[in-house]
C-alpha cells in the first residue's frame, strides 16, 4: 500500500488522473475513508461547525483541531493527512513565528503531513516561511471562510474579470511560495479552469467546478446528513439525515413499547 504523497498528487496533476478527496474529523470516519482510497483527507476548520456547533470557523482553537487531527491520523495509513490552520494561529504575527510554530505543530504532535492556510498574494510571504522550514503547505483561495465576518457572507468569487485576475495572481503567489497544492472554493467553473491551466501544482476544487484536477466535499454534507439544508454545489451521495430519523425514531419507539431488547439481544 504506497502512501499518499504531495509529489503523488503533483504527478497525477501531471498525467491528468483526477485528485479524490474528503473531510473527516475522528478515526473511525478517517479509516472508512482511507480503506476506499481516498486521495486526502482534511481536517477541516469546518469541524467547528458540523460538529462543535458554532456558528461559522472562526472561532475554532488550536487545541480543538489537534485534538481531531490526531484522532484523523490515528485512523489513516494511505491517504495524505491535510490538518486546517484555525483563524489567529498564523495571521496575526508578522514575523510569520505563530504560523511556522502552529504548523509545525500539527506534524509533530498530530501526526499531519501538511497543513492547510486561506488566503492568497498576502498569505505568500508567510506560506514561504513555513515551506522552507519544511512544513508542506496546501493553499486556499477563491471564497475564504474564515473572511466571513469581513465580507458579511459567504460570497462566490471570480465573478467580474478583475476578481479573476485577482485569482490568478493569488494562485501564482502561492505557488511560487512552495506551497503543493491549492484548494479552490465558491468560483464559477470557467474561473476555476484559469487558474487551474495557469499553475503547475494541483488544485481541489469545491464549488468550483469540473475543471480542477481534483475535489473535495465535506463528509457530513456528500453523506446528505444535514437534512435540506445543503449549497447548490454539494451532492448528496447518501440520505443519513433520513436515515437516522428513521432508526431513531424505530427504537424509541420499540424501547417504550418494551420491544427492544427481545430474546434475540439478550443474554
Ligand atoms: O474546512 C474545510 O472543510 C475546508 C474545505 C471546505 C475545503 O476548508
Amino acid at each position: 500500500m504506497k502512501k499518499v504523497t504531495p509529489k503523488i498528487l503533483l504527478n497525477k496533476k501531471k498525467s491528468q488522473e483526477k485528485i479524490v478527496a474528503l473531510t473527516a474529523y475522528d478515526a473511525s470516519m478517517a479509516a472508512t475513508l482511507d480503506v476506499q482510497g481516498i486521495d486526502l483527507i482534511l481536517v477541516g476548520d469546518s469541524l467547528g461547525m458540523v460538529l462543535l456547533g458554532y456558528e461559522n470557523t472562526l472561532p475554532v482553537t488550536m487545541e480543538e483541531m489537534l485534538h481531531h487531527t490526531r484522532a484523523v491520523s490515528r485512523g489513516v495509513k494511505q491517504a495524505l493527512v491535510v490538518a486546517d490552520m484555525p483563524f489567529m494561529s498564523y495571521q496575526a504575527d508578522v514575523d510569520d513565528v505563530d504560523a511556522v510554530r502552529n504548523g509545525g505543530r500539527f506534524l509533530k504532535e498530530a501526526g499531519a503531513h501538511a497543513v492547510k492556510v486561506e488566503g492568497g498574494v498576502e498569505m505568500a510571504a508567510t506560506i514561504k516561511k513555513m515551506t522552507d522550514v519544511g512544513i508542506p503547505v496546501l493553499g486556499h483561495i477563491g471564497l475564504k471562510p474564515q473572511h466571513v465576518l469581513k465580507e458579511g457572507t459567504y460570497q462566490v468569487q471570480g465573478k467580474t474579470p478583475s476578481q479573476r485576475e485577482q485569482l490568478i495572481k493569488d494562485a501564482k503567489a502561492v505557488e511560487a511560495s512552495g506551497a503543493f497544492g491549492l484548494v479552490l472554493e465558491g468560483m464559477p467553473a470557467a474561473a476555476a479552469k484559469e487558474v487551474t491551466e495557469a499553475v503547475s501544482i494541483p488544485t481541489i476544487g469545491i464549488g468550483a467546478g469540473s475543471d480542477c484536477d481534483g475535489q473535495i466535499l465535506v463528509i457530513n454534507d456528500m453523506l446528505g446528513m444535514n437534512g435540506n439544508k445543503t449549497a447548490k454545489f454539494v451532492k448528496a451521495y447518501a440520505s443519513l439525515y433520513s436515515q437516522i430519523e428513521q432508526a431513531v425514531q424505530t427504537y424509541k419507539q420499540e424501547v417504550v413499547k418494551g420491544e427492544f431488547p427481545d430474546d434475540k439481544h439478550s443474554y
